[in-house]
């Protein structure tokens, strides 16, 4: 039974996270969602708002679930009985970074592998924080993230809650 984790603040969801669990979704038995309480970010979203936006967004893949963690993503991992991390790379400019998160989740665990699925090139330049700057500045986020997530995004940014 193969079972992956994707993980991320998800800060809020984009269409860029949805192309790569939908590509997890297609390939893992089991896919768990992992939504990180203590990033070192501070979010715009709260963790359940974001829990319930990614859950509105996955609803339609059956082998999906959605969960939060804390503290090391491999321990995460391993008391899922998971044994796949996955990863969306953008660009190369992704790569340092993941590569060097990837290297010591091995040392941490070796047992849970680190895979990396391209995003499609129509989000190889989409973030979270470019449709969070794009939002806060009264931009058209439509395209980039399911319509409820700007809808709540333009909500946010024009009253704060
Ligand atoms: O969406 P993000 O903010 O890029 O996600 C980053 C995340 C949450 C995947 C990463 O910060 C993480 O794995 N945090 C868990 C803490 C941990 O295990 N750190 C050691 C990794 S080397």
């Amino acid at each position: 039974m193969a079972k992956a984790i994707v993980p991320g603040s998800f800060d809020p969801v984009t269409n860029g996270h949805l192309d790569i669990i939908e590509r997890a979704a297609a390939l893992f038995e089991t896919v768990v969602v992992a939504v990180a309480r203590n990033s070192t970010k501070t979010p715009l979203f709260e963790i359940e708002e974001r829990i319930a936006l990614l859950t509105e967004a996955c609803k339609t893949w059956h082998n999906v679930t959605i969960e939060t963690f804390e503290g090391l993503l491999v321990e995460f991992a391993q008391a899922h009985g998971a044994n796949a991390i996955v990863k969306g790379l953008r660009a190369v400019s992704d790569f340092e970074y993941e590569f060097q998160m990837a290297q010591m989740n091995r040392r941490l665990n070796a047992e849970v592998e680190t895979v990396f699925l391209m995003t499609g090139a129509e989000y190889s330049y989409l973030s979270s924080s470019i449709v969070k700057e794009i939002a806060r500045l009264g931009g058209a986020v439509e395209g980039l993230v399911p319509d409820y997530v700007g809808t709540r995004l333009r909500a946010k940014f024009a009253t704060g809650k």
